[in-house]
């Protein structure tokens, strides 16, 4: 069966909500979702996978979140390229900016982005199922 891990990171539960409807949409479509927070993972277990959706909110200065989450995406930056991959996360008051950076630097580092979706706090229903739809667009690509 195809794995797909879906890892992230969320301060306050709008991210977190967003990826457990991702794994939904991935289980839904008859993949394994493995969930990972940043902490609990590693550039290594990419390898593990045959497709990452990775979640970060708007931090910093429309920045992925500094500690925890861009020094994981950054090691795993290396090991992209060909990658079948999605991005998704909450915002607050920005216009998205974050995502778009994100975006450029996955697509920079040869990632295949199957989609991408922002939520502004917590996700509403129809951002919860554009992340199940991400989900299962991830699945139907490997
Ligand atoms: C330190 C900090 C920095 C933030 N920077 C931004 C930002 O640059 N742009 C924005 O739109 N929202 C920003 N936010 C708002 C968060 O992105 C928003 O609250 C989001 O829903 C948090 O998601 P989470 O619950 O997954 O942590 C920031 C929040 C914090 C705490």
């Amino acid at each position: 069966m195809n794995k797909i891990a879906v890892v992230y990171w969320s301060g306050s539960g709008n991210t977190e909500a967003m990826a457990n409807a991702v794994v939904e949409g991935i289980r839904q479509a008859g993949a394994e979702a493995a969930l990972f927070s940043a902490s609990e993972f590693s550039a290594r277990a990419l390898a593990d996978y045959q497709a990452v959706v990775f979640g970060c909110p708007a931090m910093g200065s429309e920045e992925l979140e500094p500690c925890e989450f861009d020094p994981l995406f950054a090691d795993c930056e290396g090991q992209l390229n060909g990658m079948i991959t999605g991005l998704f996360g909450s915002y607050g008051w920005g216009s998205g900016e974050w995502m778009d950076t994100w975006q450029e630097r996955t697509s920079a580092a040869g990632a295949k982005i199957i989609g991408t979706v922002i939520a502004q706090n917590f996700p509403d229903d129809d951002a919860l199922t554009a992340c199940r739809r991400l989900g299962a667009d991830v699945s139907a690509a490997i």
